[in-house]
């Protein structure tokens, strides 16, 4: 891999493995269960219809969770990585969790929405989405909206809900000379097709992490080892 040169523009893609090293298990990590339920049971809009209370103390445990967890050498590298590169860098995450912003990273789209934060579970209301790290276990603790009385809900993408921000994801992954993906098992849409498209437009296309990933045929590079451990130096060759 060359360093990179004045006219390039670096998009990054990191899943659940970025966090890994922070101790926040990934979702295979975790084979997909919590409870003995499967995530994708508690993840969707009609698990949340019929039973808030047990949605709500997923993502409460979550929460909990991740008030514990600081970055790891893999977030501050691609901290570093932005601020020497600025609008020439991009990062997109599916991760919930806040520890790209907490290691210095400026410009993150959360894809998949963010832990920390709610929102009003009726489509149709305005109510913009809050800061929110409280826990909610039983019924009478779940918030309602102030303006139209709907339960509040996380502002979290779930199964067969449309991920955030995807014209600016596009549009991004249009300008992209290099794409880096970093622990993501590329198995979850749209996020295991950005490696496509970017390729298709000319982009060079390397993924970092310890298992070789199920998109693995769109990548220039495979880099097999932990984000925490690859990441400082490919940030410094990139760098040169
Ligand atoms: P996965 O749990 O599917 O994959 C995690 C990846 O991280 C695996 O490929 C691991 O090999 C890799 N990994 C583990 N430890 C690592 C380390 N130390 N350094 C680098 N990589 C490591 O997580 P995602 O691909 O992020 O969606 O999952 C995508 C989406 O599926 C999630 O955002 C979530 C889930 O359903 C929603 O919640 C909407």
């Amino acid at each position: 891999m060359n360093s990179l040169n004045n006219h390039d523009r670096v998009f990054v893609l990191t899943g659940a493995g970025v966090s890994a090293e922070s101790g926040l298990p990934t979702f295979r990590g975790m084979n997909g269960l919590w409870r003995g339920y499967r995530v994708e049971d508690v993840a969707t809009p009609e698990a949340f219809s019929a039973d808030p209370v047990l949605v709500w103390q997923f993502y409460s445990e979550r929460r909990q969770r991740h008030q514990t967890v600081v970055p790891n050498p893999a977030h501050y590298a691609l901290a570093e990585l932005e601020r020497k590169l600025g609008d020439g860098f991009f990062l997109c995450t599916q991760n919930v969790d806040s520890l790209h912003e907490q290691a210095g990273s400026r410009r993150v789209l959360h894809m998949h929405g963010r832990i920390m934060q709610s929102r009003c579970s009726n489509s149709r209301c305005d109510t913009a989405p809050f800061d929110d790290g409280n826990s909610y276990r039983t019924r009478e603790e779940i918030p309602r909206c102030v303006a139209c009385g709907a339960l509040i809900r996380p502002h979290i993408c779930w199964f067969g809900e449309v991920p955030f921000e995807m014209d600016l994801v596009l549009h991004q992954l249009g300008e992209a000379t290099l794409v880096l993906v970093v622990g993501s098992s590329g198995v979850v849409e749209p996020a295991a097709s950005f490696v496509r498209i970017a390729r298709r437009g000319g982009a060079r296309t390397v993924y970092v992490g310890p298992e070789v990933p199920a998109n693995h045929g769109y990548f220039d590079e495979v880099l097999e080892g932990k984000a925490g451990e690859m990441l400082p130096s490919f940030v410094k060759l990139l760098l040169g």
